[in-house]
């Protein structure tokens, strides 16, 4: 089958799985009163990691897909931050007891929107709070355009360990068209930087799929990422969601590449650094061998959660601050998404929760299959065969199409199957209902 038949063929609008059930089947029925008793439960001694949502940024960029909103000056931040530090009070109150915390994200939005001041001290609070252990990771995302010096000292003093730089294509007419004009020379600067102030490992995100972009580059761009010696690059996919993100309207639909020049961009990326000897990862990401997610990868423990690929293995991730999503034992909650719903319900004194899911039995097992899957390219289905048959009219065309093969009861994605991931796992996801129109495209 050619490349252009397999791309008419799997161009779908599949979910990315970085949860099952996938946030878009959340529902009220989670609300508070079950976020209070899920915490309370958490055993003694349990690992957590920790998510803190912030959503802003001084401009949005054209094709941004985050929860996020533009703020320039620092009062509803520093609002923000007071509010935050009220969430990590209560939410440490209903737990009970001060749980050790080995890994700590700060998303967005884009945290460094925090001033200085309010990046330490919610950093204490949560210090104080729960108990971090010795080498906990601390990872903070980063937009270089917005880092200034007292900032990066704040992260400094956090004990930041990983940076996660925006750079997403440094092909000037590409950063204009998306509104995001970030030269390779203020990157490399700020790169610098966070490596002074203790960024042991540096991740960073380019994308593909955006307007006027070409092949020539997207590869000129991954060669120069490259010369910033990242240990891990996230190659991801422009999701076009406009229905959904309506500053998106203000790209030139006629400027985007169809789904034939994505497949060529991605795979011009993919070339690059292949070539350069990074080690794919997964669907959409690539680590330098000997860093600590390239190992996860083979030795089976790499995870997949709302921050994407991690190597964290923490039986629960609390969410912090409006939309964040908390991953429990016994499922999923999100905060309100509107950050005025959050601050009110946080400031009269409620956890803040608008949905979630309790996660059922067979919600279990086949969240586990779509994670294996999606980490290692494989997953074994002895202790669930009804699946595998359940979906074998379409893994036959898969098998067909050379995508997946078969061992017995073990699936296997082909590297020719690796774009086409979210395809195999959609097999497997109870509540996808065909021509569903929310998600973005697979290729
Ligand atoms: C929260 S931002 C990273 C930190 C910072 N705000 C910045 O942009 O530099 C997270 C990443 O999401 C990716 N992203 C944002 N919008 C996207 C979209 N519509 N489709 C795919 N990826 C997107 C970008 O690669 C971006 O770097
Ligand atoms: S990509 Fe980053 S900096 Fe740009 S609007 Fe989105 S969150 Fe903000």
């Amino acid at each position: 089958m050619s490349e252009t038949d397999l791309i008419a063929r799997y161009d779908q609008r599949v979910p990315r799985y970085t949860s099952y059930p996938t946030a878009p089947h959340f529902a009220h029925t989670v609300n508070a009163a079950t976020y209070r008793a899920w915490l309370a439960a958490l055993p003694a001694g349990m690992p957590l990691s920790l998510y803190l949502h912030v959503p802003f940024c001084v401009r949005l960029c054209l094709f941004c897909g985050c929860n996020t909103q533009v703020v320039r000056r620092d009062g509803p931040v520093e609002n923000y931050a007071r509010d935050l530090i009220t969430e990590i009070d209560m939410v440490a109150d209903a737990i009970g007891r001060r749980l050790p915390v080995r890994h700590i994200h700060w998303g967005g939005g884009t945290p460094t929107s925090l001033p200085a001041h309010c990046i330490t001290e919610v950093s204490d609070r949560i210090a104080q709070r729960f108990a971090l252990q010795a080498g906990a990771e601390i990872a903070v995302e980063i937009d270089p355009r917005t880092l200034d010096e007292p900032r990066t000292a704040a992260l400094h003093a956090i004990g930041m360990t990983r940076a996660s730089v925006g750079v997403q294509d440094f092909d000037a007419r590409v950063q204009k068209a998306i509104g995001r004009v970030q030269p390779y020379d203020m990157t490399a600067r700020c790169v610098d930087r966070l490596r002074a102030v203790g960024a042991r490992s540096l991740n960073i995100d380019v994308l593909y799929g955006l307007p006027l972009q070409t092949v020539d580059a997207v590869e000129r761009t991954a060669r120069l990422v490259l010369e910033l010696a990242p240990d891990r690059i996230a190659a991801f996919g422009y999701a076009h969601v406009p229905w959904m993100k309506r500053h998106q309207t203000a790209l030139h639909e006629d400027d985007l590449p169809d789904a034939e020049a994505r497949f060529a961009q991605r795979g011009a990326i993919d070339g690059v650094l292949r070539l350069a000897g990074l080690h794919p990862i997964g669907l959409d990401h690539y680590a330098q061998p000997g860093d600590s997610m390239a190992a996860a990868e083979r030795s089976g423990t790499l995870r997949r959660n709302f921050q994407g690929y991690t190597t964290d293995d923490a039986a629960a991730l609390i969410g912090f601050g409006a939309s964040a999503i908390g991953s429990l034992p016994q499922g999923y909650v999100q905060n309100a998404a509107d950050s005025i719903a959050w601050r009110q319900a946080v400031r009269a004194g409620a956890l803040p929760v608008s949905r979630g899911v309790a996660l059922s039995e067979d919600d279990r097992r086949r969240r586990a299959l779509i994670e294996t899957l999606m980490c290692h390219l494989a997953a074994d289905f002895a202790a669930a065969p009804d699946l595998l048959a359940e979906a074998a009219e379409p893994l036959a065309q898969m098998t067909r199409d050379g995508l997946v093969a078969r061992r017995e009861l073990t699936l296997h994605v082909t590297e020719r199957g690796r774009p086409f991931l979210r395809n195999v796992a959609a097999l497997l996801d109870a509540y996808l209902r065909p021509g569903e129109q929310r998600h973005s495209r697979a290729v």
